[in-house]
């Protein structure tokens, strides 16, 4: 699409849109007070700290800072520009989204409209008692249904030089539009033209709108090529355009995945087998637009590829490609085939609920993405370790910020033994923790003190948010780590966990707070607030009744 969007259609756009509207046919928002809540898409956490808000139509998150205007957040979600944006609203709001000084707009529509024309000559030469004849029986060979045929408007051109250039280049203009086309290529001894299709089944390629953009043929025979696509032209963008969207939109207004796979074949056999939702890339590899475009209309993909090398090797290379792309709650799956089979193959000897089966049960891209990154590793040496870490890191860094984004460095670290933010490895932190009498272990009082040391050495700056009952209470009467940190923060507010550390370090504390931070919470910091203040309450509670039982202890003794 090119032409500006006139700035007066925005507005007009911008106004009709309500961002609690919008947000919250995606999220679930609450009311409380003025404003809408949910849990942030942008950052993991369990409670709502998200907020969007009517009245200034915009949104915020308290945790992790993201906000934003309506277009902001839709770029966002999405990973999208700001035209992609005002395009994904229109289409919410069912408006076209019309375009600026048609300067480049007009020579296309020439193009669309003999695209169209030729395609409605194939239909016809397919039907065409005579000339389709052979076409017909090869559709036949296949078991393609009529329903199927209509569907996806396939179609034939008989053998010969000019049948499309004869019925459709009437004069000089066309002629040079049929080539402009790409249905028509030019003679090298004249300045004559030539058909590009001949004696070829033809497959219409749609854009997402359903305009015909260009068109691949297939052989009746055993002749090479087995297909050809038409050129690149002014409408036809292989590297984006995905064959059978269109159809699978027009089968069901509400898709929830997409099935990608290799062949024109395999979409026909899907739908006809019951799976409207498959589209084929046109011959060439799965790239980063074609993840983008169908996550614009479905939130889930499922990637099929061959069982064998070359197909192991292009979905590696799929799954690299679909990285930038996958935004918020967007979900990738990777399902291999038998080694020799095509989805049109397994569907036609085994049946559409083997496909499913094989689909449900398919890798997930994290999954597929691990297993793929430590291939071949040894991840018991920190070589291997190191390895994989350099491997997926800067893969993973691709990912949009998203919650997964989050998850997979998490998991990055586990597998490299990175995982807790202590210096020292898991194993070592074991070896130093002091020996103590079990009893004294199980001492409520320590525990909570344990506990809230842990708390306080990943999240320094609590301390200064705690009332001053809470902040005694963790400093008085005790001579540990914990009462230590306490009376160091007390003095250094703003300090963080490095200048902690190098405070401590060499110190008898050393050691039980590189303990204390290799503690691994999975609770946001929000509830790790609210776990602290009442821990810290809780800790008066137990401290004072430890000392009303001593002090009695010590009257008893006296008396
Ligand atoms: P396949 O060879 O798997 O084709 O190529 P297919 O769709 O399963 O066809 P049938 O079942 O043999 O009829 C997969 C895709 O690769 C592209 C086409 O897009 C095809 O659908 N291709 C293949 C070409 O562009 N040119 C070729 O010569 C072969
Ligand atoms: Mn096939």
């Amino acid at each position: 699409m090119s032409g500006r969007i006139p700035e007066t259609f925005i507005r007009s756009l911008l106004d009709r849109a309500d961002i609690v509207e919008y947000i919250g046919t995606g999220l679930k928002l609450t009311k409380k007070g003025k404003d809408y809540w949910a849990c942030c898409p942008f950052h993991q956490e369990k409670t709502p700290s998200f907020s969007v808000s009517g009245e200034r139509q915009a949104y915020h998150c308290f945790g992790c800072k993201a906000g934003g205007d309506l277009l902001g957040y839709i770029m966002a979600r999405d990973n999208i520009e700001y035209i992609g944006a005002i395009e994904t609203l229109a289409a919410h709001y069912g408006m076209e989204v019309p375009r600026e000084g048609g300067g480049r707009e007009r020579p296309d529509q020439g193009i669309y409209d003999i695209l169209a024309e030729a395609a409605a000559c194939f239909v016809t030469w397919l039907q065409d008692p005579h000339k389709g004849t052979a076409a017909r029986e090869y559709l036949g060979c296949r078991h393609l249904k009529k329903e199927t045929i209509e569907h996806f408007s396939l179609g034939f051109v008989p053998l010969g030089w000019d049948n499309l250039l004869a019925k459709l280049g009437t004069d000089e203009a066309r002629r040079e539009l049929l080539h402009k086309a790409g249905l028509a290529r030019r003679r090298d001894s004249d300045n004559g033209f030539y058909d590009m299709f001949r004696g070829r089944l033809m497959f219409p390629i749609r854009d997402v709108r359903g305009r015909i953009i260009g068109f691949g043929g297939r052989t009746l025979g055993q002749d090479e090529p087995k297909y050809i696509n038409s050129p690149q032209t002014p409408v036809f963008h292989k590297a984006r355009e995905l064959y059978g969207l269109f159809e699978a939109r027009q089968a069901s207004r509400r898709i929830e995945s997409f099935v990608l796979v290799e062949g024109y074949t395999d979409v026909l056999a899907l739908h006809q087998a019951g799976i409207s939702n498959g589209v084929a890339t046109l011959g060439t590899a799965v790239g980063e637009p074609h993840f983008r475009a169908l996550f614009r209309y479905a939130d889930e993909i499922a990637c099929c590829f061959d069982g064998d090398t070359a197909g192991r090797s292009a979905a590696r290379a799929a799954m690299l490609q679909s990285i930038p792309a996958l935004a918020v709650n967007k979900r990738l799956k990777f399902a291999f085939l038998p080694e020799g089979e095509d989805p049109d193959s397994l569907v036609s000897t085994q049946g559409a609920e083997a496909f499913t089966k094989r689909l449900s049960s398919a890798d997930l891209f994290s999954e597929y993405f691990f297993e793929e990154m430590r291939a071949g590793l040894n991840l018991a040496a920190l070589e291997d370790q190191a390895r994989l870490k350099h491997l997926a890191e800067p893969e993973i860094e691709r990912l949009p910020a998203t919650p997964l984004k989050e998850l997979m460095r998490t998991r990055l670290a586990e597998l490299t033994g990175t995982a807790h933010a202590s210096h020292m490895p898991a194993t070592e932190v074991r070896r130093y923790q002091p020996d103590e009498p079990t009893a004294a272990k199980r001492n409520p009082i320590r525990l909570l003190r344990q506990r809230i040391l842990s708390i306080l050495i990943r999240h320094p700056s609590f301390f200064a948010g705690l009332e001053e009952d809470h902040r005694k209470a963790l400093i008085a009467g005790s001579t540990d780590s914990l009462a230590a940190l306490g009376e160091y923060l007390n003095k250094n507010k703003s300090a963080d966990a490095a200048t902690i550390y190098g405070f401590f370090l060499g110190t008898e504390h050393e050691q039980a707070l590189q303990a204390a931070a290799s503690k691994q919470f999975d609770l946001a910091s929000k509830l790790l607030v609210a776990e602290l203040t009442e821990g810290a309450s809780r800790l008066i509670d137990l401290q004072a009744r430890e000392s009303r039982r001593e002090a009695l202890g010590h009257r008893l003794r006296a008396s």
